[in-house]
């Protein structure tokens, strides 16, 4: 791994940014509330309270959820500053739950986030840094300077939170912004600069299937403050681009990046091709609602071999149905024709105490559509999976988020569903007789994240309710239980664990399976009790979005403890997929993953044995984003009946290598460059560092094909994704 150390020690060079800090800060006056005149320089905040900025206001004793606030921070910046920095400084703010707008002396000076008040609606930004390059001439030097940082919160905690928060020089990215954008070999480089200065631009590019790279191009610039500098870069066939830009007067280096995405699945063959589990658990007396998973041209006929009596096939449609009531495995083996040729594949119904044998595989509505989710969204998600043939690779839950709920309880206590959602019992009986199944959400609490109402002292009537809708899948949230938790004084285990023990037994004594999800976010380490209360899957983190920072908090950092955990019947759930179209509400838009970055997503999920719910439209799906979900080879590792979740073996210089044993004696192997450069991997030599060696061929199971030991290019953030035989 010598390669390795070289790419380490250039990236540290590139995020050299040193700046100094001339003030530091930690204090604020703080009032609770919202008016324009407290931007003022001049206002008189002498009665407001103080808070300091290292602890959000709900740690200070301030409640003051979906609302706004207002922060006044005084400050003497020195003249000494002007000197070294004289047309702009920067005001570090650290970032701000939810979002902000800040004024310096009464000037707007930088907003980050939206407010509920603004036309798009709010958007928090609460993990976002706030650097603001603001105007000298907006500073009042060596005398007090008002910085007015007004806060939205939406949902606790809120405000500053982090502390750090200082004024100094500004340095290059706070002065200069770099972008590419284009296509198809056609792209675009812009530089948007604050000063005028001057540099060189590099460019490299790479075709981005094969890797092979082009010569390197070099472009001396002179950068105006007046209007952007733009720079076109015209190569062939679709790249891999990656741009710096090294700044003579001030000093640093900007790099920015493209890929288009690629795609590396190859199309699945017209003949039959079975892509769903190999074994399916099933409670004696559940109903059965099981689609065979078949690829290939249709129309296609289906026939299974050893259907034990009870079960009924719809030899037109691949779906199984009926009950058995005797505990047991029962083999069989499924058989489909098409105009092309046949395909069997054997499988085994295990009919049990213990159902959700492999992770469950299917749609969420939160990360598309959040809560403005309604029936029809949902049918359109559902028939993609029928007719884009999603359902082909084992996709089968159609699970609704949060707000499918009405205002009030009818008038006998139980729940119903608001206006969005005219037909539950519809929506669920068109669902099953396809095949597929309908999942739903709700909270212990009074009230579920959402501010819809929750089963709080009416869980037993609201099982009954979901079972007579037919529901499949139940994603139980902790949020609104907050109330009744931090009422009480136990803070034990067991006080974690109740509201979701006294859910099972209802759910359980229901005459149909039902997957039982818990969402609590991790607390109380819940991967080492969640089996106890006869859960099949719990979230072991905070809610998942669609930025790098995120997938590699939740996705790498998170799990490396949490393999023991995981196995037939009970998963560790990572949160849902944030790939294709996104955006939680209305306004959709393709992931801000990179397409390296979602290749990483999904090789990552399928070694986690991780609940597989997609979160994007799947109206809208895309050929890149259906390559990404219906690999069957990577998703047949995440479905592997072992049941092993991937380990951490690896971590050295950026690079981290995950793998699993699967039940063919074979194991998955993921090489991850969580780098920002591309890194060459010595395949052989990686291997040995997991004990492998010897080997001469691994399968690429995106390429889906045989490869030889050998030197591979990772991008940054990809993976090399491979099964050793
Ligand atoms: C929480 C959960 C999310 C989603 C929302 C719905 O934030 O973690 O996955 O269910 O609630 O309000």
């Amino acid at each position: 791994m010598k390669q390795l150390l070289t790419v380490f020690a250039l990236n540290m060079g590139l995020a050299a940014a040193a700046w100094a800090q001339d003030v530091t800060f930690n204090e604020a006056r703080f009032r609770v509330g919202d008016d324009p005149a407290w931007a003022a320089p001049a206002f008189p905040d002498g009665a407001w309270q103080t808070l300091t900025l290292d602890k959000d206001w709900n740690a200070q004793g301030v409640a003051n959820a979906n609302a706004f606030a207002w922060y006044r921070i005084h400050v003497t910046i020195p003249s000494s500053l002007k000197k070294r920095s004289p047309e702009w400084i920067l005001l570090d703010l650290g970032p701000i739950d939810d979002s902000d707008e800040t004024f310096l002396n009464g000037r707007p000076v930088g907003k980050t986030g939206t407010f509920p008040t603004d036309p798009e609606g709010f958007f928090g930004a609460w993990e976002a840094p706030r650097h603001y390059a603001v105007p000298s001439k907006y500073v009042r030097w060596d005398k007090d300077n008002v910085i007015a940082v007004r806060v939205y919160n939406g949902g606790d905690p809120g405000g500053f939170y982090a502390g750090g928060a200082c004024i100094g020089q500004p340095a290059l990215p706070d002065l200069v912004t770099l972008s590419v954008t284009g296509k198809d070999g056609d792209y675009q480089v812009e530089l948007v600069s604050r000063v005028k200065t001057f540099g060189t631009l590099s460019i490299e590019s790479e075709d981005v299937a094969t890797g092979v790279a082009d010569p390197r191009s070099e472009k001396e610039l002179a950068l105006s403050s007046k209007k952007p500098t733009l720079v076109r870069v015209p190569v062939s066939g679709q790249k891999r681009l990656t741009v710096k830009y090294a700044d003579r007067v001030y000093g640093g280096v900007l790099e920015a990046g493209l890929c288009e995405p690629y795609i590396l699945t190859p199309p699945a063959p017209a003949i039959p091709r079975y892509n769903g589990p190999l074994v399916y658990g099933l409670r004696p007396g559940s109903p059965l609602i099981f689609r065979l998973a078949f690829s290939g041209e249709k129309p296609m006929k289906y026939a299974v071999e050893g259907l034990p009596e009870g079960l009924h096939l719809d030899a037109d449609e691949g779906v199984l149905s009926g009950s058995l009531d005797k505990a047991g495995d029962y083999p069989m083996t499924f058989v489909a024709t098409n105009g092309k040729g046949t395909a069997c594949a054997a499988f085994t119904l295990k009919v049990g105490k213990t159902i959700a044998l492999t992770p469950p595989m299917g749609w969420n509505s939160w990360n598309c559509w959040g809560t403005s989710v309604s029936q029809e969204k949902v049918m359109a998600s559902a028939a993609a999976f029928l007719n884009r043939g999603l359902a082909d690779y084992g996709y089968s839950y159609i699970n609704i988020d949060d707000a499918w709920e009405a205002e009030e309880r009818a008038a006998d206590g139980s729940i119903v569903t608001n206006e969005k959602f005219p037909d539950m019992k519809g929506l669920s009986d068109w669902l099953h007789s396809h095949g597929l199944k309908l999942g739903i959400y709700s909270s212990p609490g009074d009230r579920t994240c959402g501010g819809y109402l929750g089963t709080l002292d009416h869980e037993r009537q609201d099982a009954e309710t979901w079972n007579a809708w037919g529901i499949d899948y139940l994603k139980y949230d902790w949020c609104g239980y907050d109330k009744v938790f931090k009422a009480g004084t136990d803070r034990s285990v067991a006080a974690y664990v109740r509201p979701y023990l006294k859910m099972e037994e209802y759910l359980r004594a229901q005459p149909r399976d039902i997957f039982y999800s818990l969402c609590q976010y991790g607390m109380a380490d819940v991967w080492t009790w969640g089996h106890a209360v006869d859960a099949n899957s719990w979230r072991t983190t905070g809610d998942i979005t669609d930025t790098w920072k995120s997938l590699y908090n939740i996705g790498f950092e998170r799990q490396t403890e949490l393999w023991p955990y995981a196995g037939p019947g009970h998963w560790n759930d990572p949160d849902m997929l944030v790939v294709g179209k996104v955006g939680w509400s209305d306004n959709l838009r393709d992931s801000r993953l990179t397409p390296d970055e979602q290749y990483t997503h999904i090789s990552l999920w399928s070694l986690l044995a991780a609940n597989m719910l997609i979160g994007c439209d799947l109206a809208q799906i895309d050929d890149f984003t259906f390559n990404l979900l219906c690999n069957n080879e990577v998703n047949a590792v995440n479905q592997d009946i072992l049941g092993r979740q991937a380990r951490q073996d690896a971590f050295e210089d950026g690079m981290q290598i995950w793998s699993r044993d699967l039940y063919d004696g074979g194991k998955a192997v993921g090489i991850f460059n969580l780098n920002g450069e591309t890194v060459p991997v010595d395949l052989a030599g990686c291997l040995a560092k997991i004990g492998i060696e010897g080997v001469e061929t691994v399968r690429d199971l995106w390429r889906q094909k045989d490869i030889p030991m050998g030197l591979y290019k990772i991008p940054s953030h990809g993976v090399l994704y491979i099964k050793v035989k």
